[in-house]
């Protein structure tokens, strides 16, 4: 293998995912007080802070110093063009609102895909739960915890519940189309969980705490790595077109 193809490999960019995932994640984590400062973006509820911007700015930083040919798209900086060819998509901080409120579901997330579209590697790492879910195209997925690293899907013990992980839009028309359509989300399911931050919902299926998730009006950097993460844990994975913006997650 050339040094320029290894350079390329889901299992390396993987690693460089991980490392800038934490590296944002520790970065949010000493300001998880409840007291950063909050601007309204979009519309009310649709948050972000001096913590997001920052975050982006050390994943950036990162990943740059490393790979200085590559692009980055995150959510709240202008984006990096390189000539590489690869580009890494970042959420900084997913689940700003919950991260406000001292509610522990706010992650980091990081993916890198190449210019024909393949998702490649990604990461996600929620500080205060002390996890980081990671995957390379290929390779599967795995949790990492204070314990040790643990193959996606956790071996659970199977029972008659089903649960659907979902969301609501920032856009109060959408939020109300949404609600009407729950109901039909949830034929088939036992109850629902909301935990805000759909980067984190994403994981949840692939470790199969979740059974599916679907939410709509998400953006790239939300679902980036999550998606990745649960396709290589053997979830059935449709990420938003055009066609159907719902980004879908259904591990069984
Ligand atoms: C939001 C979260 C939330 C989802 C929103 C996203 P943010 O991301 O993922 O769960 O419902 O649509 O925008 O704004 O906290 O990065
Ligand atoms: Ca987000
Ligand atoms: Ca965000």
């Amino acid at each position: 293998m050339t040094a320029d193809v290894e350079f390329a490999q889901p299992t390396v960019l993987r690693e460089l995912a991980v490392r800038a995932a934490q590296l944002g994640a520790q970065t949010c984590l000493p300001e998880f007080t409840g007291g950063v400062a909050v601007v309204t973006k979009s519309s009310d509820g649709d948050l972000v802070t001096a913590v997001d911007v920052a975050a982006e700015r050390a994943v950036r930083d990162m990943v740059l110093a490393e790979r200085p040919d590559d692009s980055v798209l995150g959510e709240e900086l202008a984006p990096h063009t390189g000539s590489s060819g690869l580009q890494w998509v970042v959420d900084p901080l997913d689940g700003t609102t919950n991260f406000t409120r001292r509610l522990p579901f706010f992650a980091t997330s990081v993916a890198v895909r190449n210019d024909d579209g393949d998702w490649l590697a990604g990461a996600v790492c929620a500080p205060a739960l002390g996890t980081t879910w990671s995957a390379a195209r290929g390779h599967g997925a795995e949790l990492e915890t204070a314990s040790g690293r643990e193959r996606l899907p956790l071996n659970l013990a199977p029972s008659s519940a089903r649960l659907l992980g979902t969301g609501l839009s920032y856009d109060a028309g959408h939020r109300r189309r949404q609600i009407r359509e729950l109901a039909t989300h949830l034929a088939g399911f036992t109850d629902m969980r909301r935990f805000g931050a759909a980067a984190i919902d994403l994981c949840l299926v692939a470790q199969g705490s979740l059974d599916a998730f679907c939410e709509d009006d998400l953006a790239l950097h939300d679902w980036a790595a999550g998606a990745l993460i649960a396709e290589e844990a053997g979830a059935q994975v449709l990420r938003p077109t055009g066609a159907d913006p719902t980004m879908t997650a259904r591990l069984r």
